[in-house]
C-alpha cells in the first residue's frame, strides 16, 4: 500500500534520442543489441530495466511487478540513435572491425546500424594519445567546438523528432588529469573554453554542450569530466541529472560481490592482486600510462572504500593493492582477469582465493548503457536533478556528494536503487527488518 504522494513523473511520450560520445565496441554492441531485442533475435540479459521485478509492501503481499511496468520508462522501440567518433566508419562498419557480434547476428540488424555515421568528433590528440583519426571538428576556440556540437545536436534532435534526449559517453579513457582553477566555477570554465585553455579536455566540452541544452549526462569512463565544481553547478542549476564513472564491468564487479562478503565476516585481506589482458582499442588505449592512470584511480579506490580500513586497522590496515591492464590484441575484446586475494582468518591464519574471469567486456556493458539511458531520461522526467547518486550501482567510481563517501557495495547500491524506484511511486521503503513477520 503506498504510504505518501509518489513523485510527478512526466509520461514517457514520444521518442527518446540516445547521443552516444565514441561509437566503439560498447557503443555499437549496445545499438546492435537493442536493435536484435527488439526483432526478437536476442535477449536483453544484464539489463535491470529489461529484466529485473522490485518487491513491494511485505513479503506476504507477493507483489513484484517488473522494474520496467513500475516505472515509466522509454520503450525500446522509442530509442533513437546518435553518436561521434574520430573515425568516419558507420556503426554497422564499427561494429565488424570491434567483433564482439557474430558477423551474422549483424548482418540481421545491418540496416539500421549502416545508416548511423557519426558525426565528427572534438578531440584532442594529448588527452587520447594512442589512436588517430580523420572525423574531428576544426574551430578556433574550444567554446566554437561545443557550440558545433549543439549545432549537432539541434540537427539531430529535427533529423529525428526526438522528444528527449540522454548523452552517455563511451568515448575512449581520457589521460588523468586533476581538477585545476578553470574547473573551479562555471564562469571560469567557460572563459577557458572561450580561451582553449589546455586543461579543459574533450569530454568536457561534450558534457557543456550537453548540460547547455538540458541533456542528462552519464560518463561511462573514467576520466575527469563532470565531476568538477565547474559541472557539478552547471548540472544543478540547469536541473539536469549527470552520474558516472566508469562502468563497473568485469574485474571490477567481482571486486565488488567478493569484498563486501569477505569484509561482512570480518575476515582480513592482505593483498589482492589484479591483472588483465585485453586486446581490442580500448586495451590499445590503456596501454598509454597517462589513460591508464585514469583507471587504475577508479579501479584501486574500490577496495578501500568497501573495506574502511581506518575502521579496520587488523582487518585491512595492510592491504596492498595491485592492478594492471595488459594490451593483447589477439584476445580481442574478450579480456581475460587473474585475480589472486590473500585472505586471513582466526587467529590470523592465511588462506587464497583465485578469481580467473574469461569475460566479454562489451557485453557486460552494454545493458548498462541500456540502463542509464533509461534511467537517467526517467530521472528527468522526475524532476531530479545534479548527482544521481542511486545509479552509483552501475559505477567503478560513483559520483557522490561531497560531504559523504562514495557507496561501493554492490548489494547497497541496488537497495538504493530500488528503494528509489519505490520512493518515486510513494511506496513504502525497504528496510528488510521484518519484525513484523514474528509478532
Ligand atoms: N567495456 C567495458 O566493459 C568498459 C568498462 C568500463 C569502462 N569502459 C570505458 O568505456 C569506453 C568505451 O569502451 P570501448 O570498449 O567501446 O572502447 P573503444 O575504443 O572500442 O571505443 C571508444 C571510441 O571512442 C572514440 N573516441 C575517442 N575519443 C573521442 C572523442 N573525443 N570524441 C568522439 N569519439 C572519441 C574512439 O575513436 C573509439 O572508437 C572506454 O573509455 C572504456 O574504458 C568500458
Amino acid at each position: 500500500m503506498a504510504i505518501k504522494e509518489p513523485v510527478r513523473i512526466a509520461p514517457a511520450d514520444g521518442k527518446l534520442g540516445v547521443l552516444l560520445p565514441g561509437m566503439g565496441a560498447v557503443s555499437t554492441t549496445f545499438i546492435a543489441g537493442v536493435e536484435a531485442v527488439k526483432r526478437g533475435i536476442g535477449e536483453p540479459i544484464g539489463s535491470l530495466t529489461q529484466l529485473a521485478t522490485v518487491r513491494l509492501g511485505k513479503r506476504t503481499e507477493g507483489r513484484t511487478p517488473m522494474i520496467k511496468d513500475f516505472v515509466p520508462l522509454a520503450s525500446l522501440n522509442d530509442l533513437e540513435f546518435g553518436g561521434w567518433d574520430i573515425y568516419e566508419d558507420t556503426a554497422y562498419e564499427a561494429a565488424r572491425n570491434a567483433a564482439v557480434l557474430d558477423p551474422a547476428l549483424l548482418e540481421k540488424v545491418r540496416e539500421p546500424l549502416a545508416k548511423l555515421h557519426p558525426m565528427e568528433a572534438v578531440f584532442d590528440q594529448e588527452y587520447v594519445r594512442r589512436i588517430h583519426g580523420p572525423n574531428t571538428k576544426e574551430a578556433r576556440t574550444k567554446m566554437d567546438k561545443a557550440e558545433m556540437l549543439m549545432d549537432d545536436i539541434r540537427q539531430f534532435r529535427e533529423r529525428t523528432g526526438v522528444a528527449r534526449t540522454v548523452m552517455v559517453w563511451c568515448g575512449s579513457t581520457e589521460v588523468f588529469h586533476q581538477p585545476s582553477e578553470v574547473h573551479q566555477t562555471l564562469k571560469a570554465f567557460e572563459a577557458g573554453l572561450a580561451n582553449n585553455d589546455p586543461e579543459i579536455a574533450p569530454s568536457q566540452i561534450y558534457a557543456y554542450a550537453a548540460l547547455k541544452m538540458n541533456i542528462p549526462y552519464a560518463n561511462g569512463a573514467p576520466n575527469l569530466t563532470t565531476d568538477t565544481p565547474a559541472l557539478l553547478a552547471m548540472a544543478r542549476e540547469r536541473n539536469v541529472p549527470i552520474c558516472g564513472k566508469d562502468f563497473k564491468t568485469g574485474q571490477t564487479f567481482m571486486k565488488t560481490l567478493i569484498a563486501p562478503g569477505l569484509k561482512a565476516r570480518m575476515l582480513g585481506m592482505s593483498g589482492w592482486f589484479s591483472t588483465n589482458i585485453l586486446g581490442n582499442r580500448d586495451g590499445e588505449v590503456l596501454d598509454d600510462p597517462g589513460s591508464f592512470k585514469s583507471k587504475e584511480e577508479t579501479k584501486l579506490s574500490v577496495l578501500d572504500e568497501i573495506l574502511q580500513p581506518k575502521l579496520y586497522p587488523q582487518l585491512y590496515g595492510n592491504l596492498f593493492h595491485s592492478v594492471k591492464i595488459n594490451y593483447y590484441p589477439p584476445r580481442g575484446d574478450a579480456k581475460e582477469g587473474w585475480d589472486n586475494i590473500d585472505i586471513f582468518g582466526w587467529l590470523g591464519y592465511p588462506m587464497q582465493i583465485k578469481i580467473n574471469f574469461l569475460c566479454r567486456d562489451s557485453i557486460l556493458a552494454a545493458p548498462l548503457v541500456l540502463d542509464l539511458v533509461l534511467f537517467m531520461d526517467l530521472a528527468q522526467r522526475a524532476g531530479m536533478r545534479g548527482i544521481q547518486e542511486w545509479l552509483s550501482f552501475y559505477f567503478k567510481a560513483p559520483l557522490h556528494a561531497p560531504n559523504v563517501y562514495p557507496e561501493h557495495d554492490i548489494f547497497i547500491q541496488l537497495m538504493k536503487l530500488k528503494n528509489t524506484l519505490r520512493w518515486m511511486r510513494g511506496e513504502d521503503l525497504i528496510t528488510h527488518l521484518g519484525l513484523e513477520y514474528y509478532d
